[in-house]
């Protein structure tokens, strides 16, 4: 049975296809809405050929508040889950403007917009970025955020405190930040993954990127930090099991099962995985060798951070289960997908 359609704002994105993915095949409606300012048309033809329906797609600019309050008049929606935003670390040091300007006017457009059309229930994808380095680890819901070290982990500071002050707010609405942890992997059937510009900054691409020759040569930042094999200690998501914590988000807002009206959840897996783990793992997994040298620390990177993950499987009734080698093996299958390698 349809369970009524949700807006998913940069859902041509990576974890936003693959959401809009879990969400077809939980029985919910979906209208993705995207600028194409980080992701390729083609990512919704993936999601149209995995799920067998014509999604709609709508090419909008969520910060234009006309062309988005456009989209509001054409569908109803019970739900939104905005994933919308710039996500480069290092470029929101150099551009601040950039993100605040994008990552805040978005979400604050799209929750103007719920709340006029009398639509409650908005997920937001925050990040665990905003524990920084927690002084007891694994990091619950409860551990403080501290203060954020770039300005895009400043913006989902800012937007958790906006839907949190929104909930508080409107009575009718009603809000869930999802903080993830490091997402990785692509969807089994390759038809849809991470498509990163330029060269990447997030450890797995970089690996996969190197396996496929493109890149000469991994650079491990960091192997005297206080670890058991001294590089960094992470906790890294499969993108299928977040894109299921979306839906089971929606499905506790839309059934009425919150406990407040603004919820905070972890999404990861619990366990922390080092980044020499990681690439061994990857070479492991796929039988390729990933060429691999350390180098400095980079800047900004905490030790280590990991998710306590029982409130989300509590009260969300979610939990991580893909083995991380089968994650592996996607993102190389995905890789060698999109470069035609056999
Ligand atoms: P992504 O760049 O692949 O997807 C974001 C999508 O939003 C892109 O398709 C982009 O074109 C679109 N977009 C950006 N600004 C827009 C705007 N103004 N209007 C319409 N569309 C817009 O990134 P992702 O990895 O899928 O991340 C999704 C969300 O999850 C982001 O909010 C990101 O900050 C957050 N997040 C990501 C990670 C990660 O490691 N990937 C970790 C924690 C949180
Ligand atoms: C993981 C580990 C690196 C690349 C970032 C953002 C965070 C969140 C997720 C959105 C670290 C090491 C990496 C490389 C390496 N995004 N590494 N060589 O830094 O945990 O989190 O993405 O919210 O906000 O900061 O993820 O994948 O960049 O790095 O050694 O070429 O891999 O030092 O220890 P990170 P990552």
């Amino acid at each position: 049975m349809k369970k009524g359609t949700v807006l998913v704002s940069g859902g041509a994105g990576y974890i936003g296809t693959h959401t809009a993915v879990e969400l077809v095949a939980a029985g919910y409606g979906v209208v993705i809405v995207d600028n194409l300012a980080n992701s390729e048309a083609c990512a919704v033809e993936g999601v149209r050929r995995i799920t067998g329906i014509e999604v709609p797609f709508e090419q909008v600019d969520a910060c234009d508040g006309q062309a988005l309050r456009g989209v509001f008049e054409k569908y109803g929606f019970v739900s939104a889950i905005h994933f919308a935003a710039f996500k480069a670390v290092g470029e929101s040091v150099a551009d601040p403007l950039k993100y605040y300007r994008n990552n805040l006017t978005s979400f604050m457009n799209l929750c103007a917009l719920m709340h006029e059309f009398g639509r409650s229930d908005v997920v937001f994808s925050s990040s665990a970025t905003v524990y920084g380095q927690a002084g007891v680890l694994p990091v619950t819901e409860r551990s403080p955020r501290l203060p954020a070290t770039s300005p895009y982990g400043n913006t989902k500071q800012m937007a958790e405190d906006i839907l949190r002050d929104c909930c508080a707010a409107y009575a009718c609405m009603r809000g869930i930040a999802l903080r993830y942890f490091n997402p990785i992997g692509a969807h089994p059937s390759t038809l849809i993954g991470e498509l990163p510009r330029g060269v990447p900054q997030n450890l797995v691409p970089y690996i996969t990127q190197t396996a496929a020759g493109i890149r000469p040569c991994l650079s491990i930042f960091g192997n005297d930090y206080p670890t058991p094999d001294g590089t960094c200690l992470r906790d890294y998501i499969d993108v299928v099991d977040l894109a299921r914590a979306h839906v089971a988000a929606v499905d506790r807002m839309t059934q009425g099962r919150m406990e407040a009206s603004y919820e905070v959840f972890n999404i990861g897996t619990g366990r922390p995985v080092s980044v020499l783990e990681l690439v061994e793992g990857f070479e492991r997994a796929n039988g390729v060798e990933v060429p691999r040298k350390f180098a400095p620390r980079r800047a900004g990177d905490v030790p280590a951070v990991w998710a306590d993950t029982r409130l989300a499987a509590r009260a969300l009734g979610w939990q991580a289960v893909r083995p991380l080698e089968e994650t592996l093996r996607t993102a190389w299958a995905w890789e060698k997908r999109i470069r035609g390698i056999k």
